[in-house]
């Protein structure tokens, strides 16, 4: 045996791995006389290979061609060839040995078009679900927006954006600090957006809205057995999810003291501990932070670890509040618009002068996202293209008789110049309307306005969803 190529192979494996490959196969010599094929051929012919063996491929193969290329020496590609009622791809070689001619190989790629037809019926529903996942997650785990989506030109906007975009290049901790509605998530997706971890997972916790008693869970994961209802397997926490990409932490201002200081060891560790887990897995995650409050006075209180705080506050990005950035209010409802036209199927919508001048006047304590609902709210009332005063809601029409607004169904004004609705559609908007205003009367502070409303936050947040209020 010689030490080189194919020939290293014992005869009995190179028959083998022939029978093996998804082609079929035939060899016969210069006379068309068949030296050999496949055990796979051959059971697809209903004949052993010693049928076959010795006789000229005519008889045994319907429409063949190999021995006229082992005539030719002229291969014949991709051809078709009809065989038992089935079309078939042959591809057929001469065999050349020591530049002389002495025969010709042929394969079969599918045995049959039948087969082809199952076997892909069997993969497609493969492909279609991995594609569903693949969507699902690219859905869930990416970020939605960058820097390009972000408007604005107020000078104090732009240095925040200049600010976060240099960051982005950074692995260190990023603090976003805005009033409720600012954009704080829209600058974490696009910070995530710009940097290298932007094939990675990008992970929203919001630290508000998860039961205190569920969210080490949520962040860290668990082991199977770890409590009562534990799922089997265990479950894969927020921090494990997002390896090698970025864990944005919202409200972080919300999260309980005893859990900033476990977060405050994974920062520092860079290790998490799974509940019921033997041993630490190191996790590479690039933390965003964002919230409402003003960190440094809950810090005084005792209400923020002073720690945790400089870890995080590496960068900080304060963007200003819709209020202090007048000039950037028409073009971001214009911008909205478009958004917004997309979404209704609507086109060429715009704003009547008074409800320009009532806009720029008005002091958006929800700053963008009070915007956004003013203005998808208009066009759900609107006929026309042009937005007037009447689209808009109660509390800004009036403005400067009730300074801060009043509850819009309830008032007298209403009772008489607007048609009777169905009861369950007045209380639903006086429901809604009283959860806006508590939401902007409280500044964003999602606990601050439940505890107005004289509800608990949970049932706060159900209404707020059902309302569709951020
Ligand atoms: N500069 C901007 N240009 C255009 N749209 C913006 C801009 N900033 C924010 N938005 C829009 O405003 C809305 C609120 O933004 P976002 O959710 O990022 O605010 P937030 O500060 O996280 O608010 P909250 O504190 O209520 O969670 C979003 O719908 C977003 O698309
Ligand atoms: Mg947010």
């Amino acid at each position: 045996m010689k030490a080189q190529g194919i020939d290293i192979l014992p005869v009995e494996w190179i028959k083998e791995v022939i029978n093996n490959v998804a082609e079929r196969l035939v060899v016969v010599d210069r006379n068309g006389i068949i030296r050999y094929m496949d055990s796979a051929y051959c059971d697809f012919l209903d004949i052993t290979p010693m049928d076959a063996i010795g006789k000229h491929v005519d008889q045994v193969i319907e429409n063949t061609r190999m021995h006229i290329v082992a005539n030719t020496g002229i291969p014949e590609l991709s051809s078709v060839q009809p065989i038992k009622g089935s079309e078939m791809v042959a591809n057929r070689y001469p065999l050349y040995v020591n530049n002389e001619l002495v025969g010709a190989a042929g394969t079969v790629i599918f045995r049959n078009p039948q087969e082809w037809l199952d076997y892909s019926g069997r993969i497609q529903p493969l492909l279609e679900e991995l594609q569903y996942y693949k969507r699902k997650f690219e859905k869930e785990h990416k970020s939605k927006y960058r820097f390009s989506d972000l408007v604005g030109s107020n000078p104090r906007f732009m240095e925040a954006k200049q600010l976060a975009e240099r960051g982005s290049y950074s692995q260190s901790s990023i603090l976003i600090i805005g009033e409720s509605g600012t954009g704080k998530e829209l600058f974490a997706h696009s910070i995530h957006q710009n940097s290298t971890r932007s094939h990675y997972p990008f992970i929203r916790v919001n630290c508000a809205s998860i039961p205190e008693n569920l969210l080490e869970s949520e962040l860290f994961g668990y082991e199977e057995g770890a409590f009562t209802g534990a799922k089997r397997g265990g479950k894969k926490g927020k921090f494990e999810l997002g390896h090698m990409g970025t864990v944005f932490l919202d409200e972080i201002g919300d999260m309980p003291l005893l859990m900033q200081s476990k977060l405050l060891r994974v920062l520092q560790e860079k290790e998490i501990e799974r509940i019921g887990g033997q041993s630490p897995k190191s996790v590479d995650v690039r933390i965003i932070a964002a919230t409402h409050r003003n960190l440094e006075e809950m810090v005084m209180e005792g209400k923020f670890r002073q720690d945790l705080y400089y870890r995080l506050n590496v960068l900080k990005v304060e963007i200003p509040a819709l209020r202090d950035r007048r000039e950037d209010l028409l073009p971001i409802a214009y911008l909205l618009l478009k958004k917004l036209e997309k979404k209704f199927n609507r086109q060429g919508i715009y704003l009547s002068n008074a409800v320009e001048l009532t806009l720029e006047s008005h002091s958006w304590p929800g700053n963008i996202r009070e915007l956004e609902n003013v203005l998808e709210r208009a066009i759900n009332v609107l006929d026309g293209r042009e937005i007037t005063m009447e689209h808009l809601p109660l509390y800004l029409r009036d403005q400067e008789d009730s300074a801060g607004g009043s509850f819009p169904s309830l008032s007298a004004k209403t009772n008489q110049e607007e048609p009777i609705q169905p009861l369950k559609d007045t209380m639903a908007a006086v429901e809604k309307a009283a959860l806006e205003r508590a939401i902007n009367l409280a500044e964003g502070n999602k606990q601050k306005a439940a505890k107005m409303l004289g509800i608990s936050k949970t049932s706060f947040y159900d209404k707020c969803k059902l309302h569709n209020l951020p």
